[in-house]
């Protein structure tokens, strides 16, 4: 049998996978970071992230940064900041209003203590090597500076494992179908605080615990199909469990009147 979580772990860590498929455009995170606008209650996290940055003064720095969601919202709300975004994703950079580069986190092109904040979101369980992307944080964030990290935690959305495992068993013909890929696992809320503290000595957590409720299977079943550059880790047919989880969901709010996923996010803001 193969060790599924190595594999999972190596998959989602590929570079190749994660410049060229995963984040080569924005379709895919763009569904995930949509699914929130059904949460209860509705956290602004571009507008936490600048919440904490409210005594930042100079140049801060956003690892990872996707679509940008976070810098954008930076450039309107503090235009006195000067803001640089990294990633190692080309595609995805290429809808960011500038200045962006290609990065990686572990070998950040700053001198070191050249920035006064830096911002890890949703990212650092993509690094193959965690410790050395919070070592090259730590070093080019001034002694004064702060680094700010989010992540979810490992009990984040149970109810879309669970259907994913549902499908998957329907379509194999079996009780219970192969775990999902899981990207946040390796990085999880209950393991960031220790992989930040070996760098920080004062590593702030802000849980983000909600409730999604959807009326039509539509924005799960995009949040799940987000995974598709992951579809080969999966053990079973992807498009097919798919239609099963959609049928799945379609019938539980035939029966119950809504769909329900729990979620838990968190930010880390981490000091020296
Ligand atoms: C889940 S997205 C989060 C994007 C954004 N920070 C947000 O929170 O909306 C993860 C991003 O990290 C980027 N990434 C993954 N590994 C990276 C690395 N080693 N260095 C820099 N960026 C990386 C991916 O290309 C992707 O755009």
């Amino acid at each position: 049998m193969t060790d599924l979580s190595a594999a999972h772990d190596a998959a989602v860590t590929d570079r190749a996978r994660l410049a060229g498929s995963a984040y080569n455009g924005d379709r895919d995170l763009a569904a995930r970071q949509s699914l929130y606008q059904w949460q209860t209650p509705r956290y602004d996290l571009p507008g936490l992230v600048a919440e904490q940055l409210g005594d930042v003064r100079g140049r801060v720095v956003d690892i990872g940064c996707g679509n940008g969601k976070f810098i954008q919202r930076l450039r309107q709300d503090r235009p006195d900041l000067s803001l640089l975004g990294f990633d190692i994703a080309p595609g995805i950079l290429a809808g960011v209003p500038g200045p962006v580069a290609v990065a990686d986190a572990t070998r950040l092109p700053l001198a070191s203590g050249s920035v006064d904040a830096a911002l890890a979101l949703h990212m650092l369980y993509h690094v193959p090597d965690i410790p050395q992307a919070i070592r090259e944080l730590a070093r080019v964030v001034a002694r004064s500076g702060l680094v700010v990290a989010s992540t979810n935690s490992d009990r984040d959305k149970a109810e879309l494992d669970d259907l994913w495992q549902r499908a998957a068993g329907d379509v194999l013909g079996i009780d219970r179908g192969p775990a999902r890929i899981s990207l946040s696992a390796r990085f999880s809320l209950e393991k960031a605080s220790a992989f930040l503290g070996e760098e920080f000595s004062r590593v702030e957590v802000v849980e983000l615990p909600g409730t999604i409720t959807v009326y039509d299977p539509e924005p799960v079943i995009a949040h799940i199909a987000s995974y598709r550059a992951w579809a080969d880790q999966h053990d079973v047919p992807f498009d097919a469990t798919i239609d099963r989880a959609r049928t799945l969901v379609a019938d539980h709010i035939a029966r119950h009147g809504a769909y329900e996923i729990t979620c838990l996010g968190g930010i880390l803001v981490c000091r020296r």
